[in-house]
């Protein structure tokens, strides 16, 4: 099989970035971590790069040009997938346009429920029954693209914000690696 050749883009703990490394080194798991790139020099997510000798990048979102600088390091590295796991800043429609391969993120809420930031304060107050997460393909739209795969759970009375992004969590670690196997592993 050949591996898709992938960049996870990171902005926080990593643990999505932790779980897909330890993935990827199964033989037969369908990507090759081979850059991940970062918006926040104190991300605690770039010491599993590190840990795991995988090339990063920290990038300054404030730097006019740097979708381009972005770009030189996808194409030194010939990234030709996109994984955004907790990436906080909106990929532009340009970059996606340029980029002209597959870019796909995981949200913490059954999508197209409660798009966009603080969805666990959200869903408590919606007075939702379930929640979870969803792993999609990325448009220029924000949380808007294809859905890839989900995972719910009930929410019960005791739950807070807290429990519930653990809950999420503990679901994103197996609806992340379970979408990119339904989407390469085939192929
Ligand atoms: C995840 O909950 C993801 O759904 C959201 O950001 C969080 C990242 O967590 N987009 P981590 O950095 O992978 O631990």
């Amino acid at each position: 099989m050949v591996k898709k050749n992938t960049c996870i883009f990171i902005s926080g703990n990593g643990s999505n970035l932790k779980n897909l490394i330890s993935k990827s080194r199964e033989y037969n798991f369908p990507i090759n971590i081979k850059l991940v790139i970062c918006n926040n020099k104190t991300a605690r997510g770039i010491l599993y790069a590190k840990k795991y000798s995988i090339p990063y990048l920290i990038i300054n979102t404030n730097d006019r040009n740097y979708e381009n600088i972005i770009f030189n390091a996808l194409r030194k590295y010939k990234v030709n997938f996109i994984c955004l796991a907790g990436y906080m800043r909106i990929i532009s429609s340009n970059f996606i346009k340029k980029f002209r391969k597959i870019i796909i993120n995981i949200h913490p809420s059954l999508l197209p429920k409660f798009k966009g930031l603080n969805t666990f304060s959200r869903v408590l107050k919606n007075n939702e029954c379930k929640t979870g997460c969803t792993v999609h393909y990325v448009n220029d739209q924000l949380d808007s693209g294809k859905i890839i795969n989900k995972k719910i759970f009930f929410i019960n009375k005791n739950d807070n914000e807290n429990s519930l992004k653990k809950k999420t969590q503990r679901l994103e670690h197996l609806a992340f690696p379970e979408a990119i196997i339904k989407m390469f592993r085939y192929n």
